[in-house]
This record gives structure tokens, sequence and C-alpha cells, in this order.
């Protein structure tokens, strides 16, 4: 049993506790707290950097503040933040019914697709259960599973970096409550056809939850890319997850969203969090939804920054996966242990994988010429001409 000993050690200014911790799960210890891009405030402490000469490109964040008409419906949305948000979030659900064309009922909200991903994984979880992923993807499949005391099966991406869902197939047994589909996946850009999802969902038990998270959904550009919502309309076991932290530039409000069968929805509620989503990030979506001029602006910004530095990579004989999001994957050799350092002096956050893959995200112009030139650099390339 564990019994607190308080003892007074004169001088001090308080009882002190004997080294008994607090008891905690035994299995926390094998659960790496998520760690995040690295705040530019930290680079600029640890390396004494300007902060001025910075640029994060390590957290696939837009390089762009929130669409217009998003600045001012928060400002409004402001001024009634001494009350709890909508919990049905019922205005932003029937924006977003109607701009995706689903019933209101299937619109499923959270407090960033995080936490739709976390309520997925405990829900579907617990001791004796596995969840299949493909890996290296989105950390938050492997921290759910594990919050979930279940079992994390992580299926190594096949040679082009993308989903080998043969082999995730395989993986799935008896055990297996939830799987997890990354389209674009993160870190590697690479999307998983929508004939080869309905394929691999076609053979998935209808007991398994399939989660496709099109997290980076805007971004693709891949000629006969479709969304997987109509899937998630079809069929019961089928969960699509998006999210306004990425095109829509709103990823502080922290609101994502997801298109499911209204009964598994309601399960799924029973283990998220009340109030998650606040009525800034609410407002700010909806007003969001009625810009699509910016968006589409905002898409073909990537799009042509995202080309731009794949085919300097490519020019440069750097090995990279392609992208169809607004990040991408490449191979570094540098000198450090931790690879991510050597951008950091040269004033670049960018995210590493292990001690060889890099992933960068896609900046505005002047931010991705700062990456080139730092990746020259170390590469030991004589500057380019930009
Ligand atoms: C693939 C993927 N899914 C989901 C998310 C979560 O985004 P958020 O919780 O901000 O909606 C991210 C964030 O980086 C991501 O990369």
């Amino acid at each position: 049993m564990v019994r607190w000993r308080d003892q007074w050690i004169p001088g001090a200014r308080r009882a002190v506790t004997s080294h008994v911790m607090p008891r905690f799960r035994s299995d926390l210890d094998v659960i790496a707290r998520y760690e995040p891009g690295r705040p530019i405030e930290e680079v600029v402490r640890e390396h004494g950097l300007d902060p001025d000469r910075i640029v994060k490109l390590a957290s696939n964040e837009s390089p762009e503040g929130p669409f217009p008409a998003a600045l001012e419906a928060m400002a409004a949305a402001g001024r009634e933040s001494n009350r709890y948000p909508d919990n049905e979030g019922h205005d932003l659900r029937v924006a977003l019914s109607t701009h995706l064309d689903v019933d209101y009922e299937n619109v499923w909200l959270g407090g960033g697709s995080s936490e739709l991903l976390r309520s997925v994984a405990l829900a579907a979880g617990g001791p004796g259960t596995s969840a299949v992923y493909a890996w290296p993807s989105f950390v938050v499949y492997r921290l759910g599973t594990l919050w979930a005391m279940a079992e994390p099966r992580q299926i190594p991406l096949d040679d082009h970096h993308a989903h080998d869902l043969a082999a995730m197939l395989g993986a799935i047994d008896d055990t297996t409550t939830v799987v997890y589909i990354c389209s674009p996946n993160n870190p590697t850009g690479t999307v998983a056809t929508p004939e080869a999802i309905e394929e691999f969902v076609d053979q998935v038990p209808d007991s398994v939850t399939v989660v496709i998270d099109e997290a980076y959904y805007e971004f693709v550009t891949a000629p006969g890319h479709r969304s997987m919502i109509p899937l998630a309309l079809d069929r019961d076991n089928v969960i699509v997850t998006r999210t306004f932290s990425k095109v829509y530039s709103l990823a502080s409000l922290r609101v994502g969203y997801a298109v499911a069968n209204p009964a598994t929805i309601a399960d799924l509620r029973r283990v998220q969090a009340p109030f998650s989503v606040t009525q800034l990030g609410q407002a700010a979506a909806v007003a969001s939804l009625g810009q699509p001029d910016v968006l589409a602006k905002r898409i073909a910004d990537n799009t042509f920054e995202r080309t731009r530095v794949l085919d300097a990579l490519t020019a440069g004989g750097v090995e990279h996966a392609g992208s169809q999001a607004n990040f991408v994957w490449f191979r570094f050799d540098g000198p450090a242990e931790d690879p991510s350092d050597a951008f950091v002096s040269h004033g670049v956050i960018v995210r590493r994988f292990g001690t060889e893959w890099i992933r960068v995200t896609i900046g505005n112009s002047e931010e991705n010429d700062r990456f080139l030139a730092a990746l020259d650099a170390l590469r030991g390339q004589p500057p380019r001409s930009i």
C-alpha cells in the first residue's frame, strides 16, 4: 500500500513528503509525451539567435494568418467568452453539412481532430484490443492506442513511403478494433488512392472501425483524388476526420470535424470532453467556410511553393517522397546526430524523423527560400540564384 509519510524538515517552509509518488498506471513509462515542433522562442533561448531571422517550418502550419472573415468573427465571439461554448456546435455543424453535402447528424466536432482521434482510440480500445496503423504516420494514432491500453500494431510504409494496405490488412485479427489510414500521410505526404482505400475497407470486418484521416485533404492535387466522406456515409464503421488547423489557418483555435454515422458519433461522444470546441473556434470556422476564394488562393499558393521546393530538391539530387500536402519529406545525411539541429543553426526549424529523414513544412516564398539556402549551405552547395 502506498503510504504518505510527511516529515517536517527544520528550516523548510513546509512539510516535505518522502519519495513515495502518487500511484499512476504502471504502463505510463512506455508513453512518450507528444513532442510538438520546436517553438521559435525556445530556439531563440537555446541558440541565442535573432527571432526575426528564424523561420518555423516544423508543424505543418499555414504561413498565413486566419481568413479575414474569421478574424472578424473571432473578435465578435470573443466578447461572449464569459459563456461556455455551444456544446452541440449547431452553427458550425449546419455550415459543414452544407459545405460537405451531408446531414447535420453526420457531423461531429472536436477540439482539433486530435481530440476526435483520441476519442475513437478510447472508445475502441481497452486491454486485449489492438489498433493497426502505418508507420511513420501521425503520432496521435500511437499515443491514442497507448492511452487506451490497447496494443499498437505499426506497419512500415512501403518503398514509396506510402501505406502498405495489404500488410495492414494482414495485421488485423480478432483483437483489432480500429485501423487508421492517413491520406495524405504525415510525415511523408503520400496518398493512398481512393480505389485502394475502398478495396481495403471492403475487406476489413464490419466490427473494426476504419478512421480515414484527411487533415491535409484540401492540398491534394493528384488527378482522380477524391474524399472518402461518401464511404463514411455508406459504411457504419468508417469515420473521416478533417481539421481547420491546416489550410484554414486556425491551428491555435483547435477545431476539427469528422463525418460518420449518427449512432457511431453518439457513442464516441461518451468519451469526449465537454465544451472542447471553443466559441471563438466555432465562429472562426463558420466564417472561414464562407470565403471559398481565400481558400482557393491558399491552396494555389501551397501548390506553387510545394512544386518549387520539390523541383529544387530533385534538381539538387535530394531524395524525397513527392508530396500532396503542405510539407515535404526528404533524406538528409547531415553531419549532426540530430539533423534538425543543423538546420536550426541556419535559423530554420524543421522536424526530423530518425537520423536520416526530415519533414519541412511549405512556408511562404521567403521562408522556403531560407530553407533551400540552408539546405544548400549544409550540403556544401553554392547558393542558388533565386
Ligand atoms: C495527419 C494529421 N491528423 C490530424 C492532425 C491534428 O490536427 P488538429 O488536432 O490540429 O486538428 C494532424 C496535425 O498535425 C495531422 O498531421
